[in-house]
């Protein structure tokens, strides 16, 4: 289980890629980048971001910690900013946070560098989530004291829109051309040989118990929240295997 906490203030918005992302303080005193229920895409979101963020941390790729964050939506009744407001309103309930990293900076790739080893293993990784929110327009990496940290893995695993196609959606290649790291020389062969064989069954059990139930309830075609569970946990079992051979444009 991740820790859960309380949200205990609303300390700014984060205004860079849609989502609007929320500082806020909790009653651990923590600072945390929070990620809401009521935005966008809602709770697929906040799955992804869990079922990536404990992959990567597991595979020793550098992630932000997660938590989870109880909203108490009276908490939006102050703020100024409407768009605010509404998001707080409808986010009553579990949200997701994660560890704020202060002082780091957006990642820039002239300013930057990412040996072969490090960059494979992060293109390896977003082939096998299929993450398309890492190209160079909008890399989703933050520096801080030389090191490279990964954040924002909303966009990943698309076939979790569509149960039924799950299969099909997850055979398909990644393209890798557009990617933040594709410059350097990714060695994508060698972070597989590396990676894939540490993605089994069993961790995969262990990362996707760490969602909550409640993002996980009221899926149409699943009886409960572990079959659904499952059902993530498949088709990144089937790419670990074969999707360094599938990655087009980084090499
Ligand atoms: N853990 C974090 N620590 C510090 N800054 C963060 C963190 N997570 C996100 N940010 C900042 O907030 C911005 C938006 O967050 P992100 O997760 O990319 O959401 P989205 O792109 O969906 O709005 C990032 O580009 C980054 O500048
Ligand atoms: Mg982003």
């Amino acid at each position: 289980m991740l820790k859960e906490v309380i949200a205990t203030r609303y300390i700014a918005p984060l205004r860079e890629g849609g989502s609007l992302p929320g500082l806020v303080e909790a009653d651990d005193l923590g600072t945390y980048v929070m990620k809401f229920t009521g935005a966008g895409q809602g709770r697929k979101t906040l799955v992804a971001e869990v079922v990536c963020g404990g992959l990567a941390r597991r595979l020793g790729l550098r992630v932000p910690g997660l938590v989870t964050i109880a909203l108490d939506p009276v908490l939006g009744l102050g703020e100024p900013d409407q768009e605010v407001q509404e998001l707080l309103k409808s986010s009553g309930g579990l949200n997701l946070g994660m560890d704020f990293l202060s002082r780091a900076l957006g990642f820039d790739s002239l300013a930057f560098g990412v040996s072969r080893e490090e960059a494979g293993r992060v293109v390896w990784f977003d082939a096998l989530v299929n993450n398309v929110d890492r190209s160079w327009r909008n890399p989703n990496l933050l520096v801080r004291q030389g090191e490279l940290w990964l954040i924002d893995h909303g966009a990943t695993m698309i076939w979790h829109h569509n149960w039924p196609g799950a299969q099909a959606s997850a055979a398909k290649p990644y393209d890798a051309s557009d990617h933040a790291l594709a410059p350097f020389g990714p060695d994508v062969a060698g972070a597989a040989a590396e990676l894939a064989p540490r993605v089994t069954e069993e961790l995969l059990a262990e990362v996707t118990a760490e969602i909550p139930d409640e993002w996980l309830t009221d899926e149409p075609g699943f009886e409960s929240p572990d079959e659904l569970r499952r059902a993530y946990a498949e088709p990144l079992l089937a790419r670990a295997a074969v999707i360094h051979e599938r990655i087009k444009g980084a090499q």
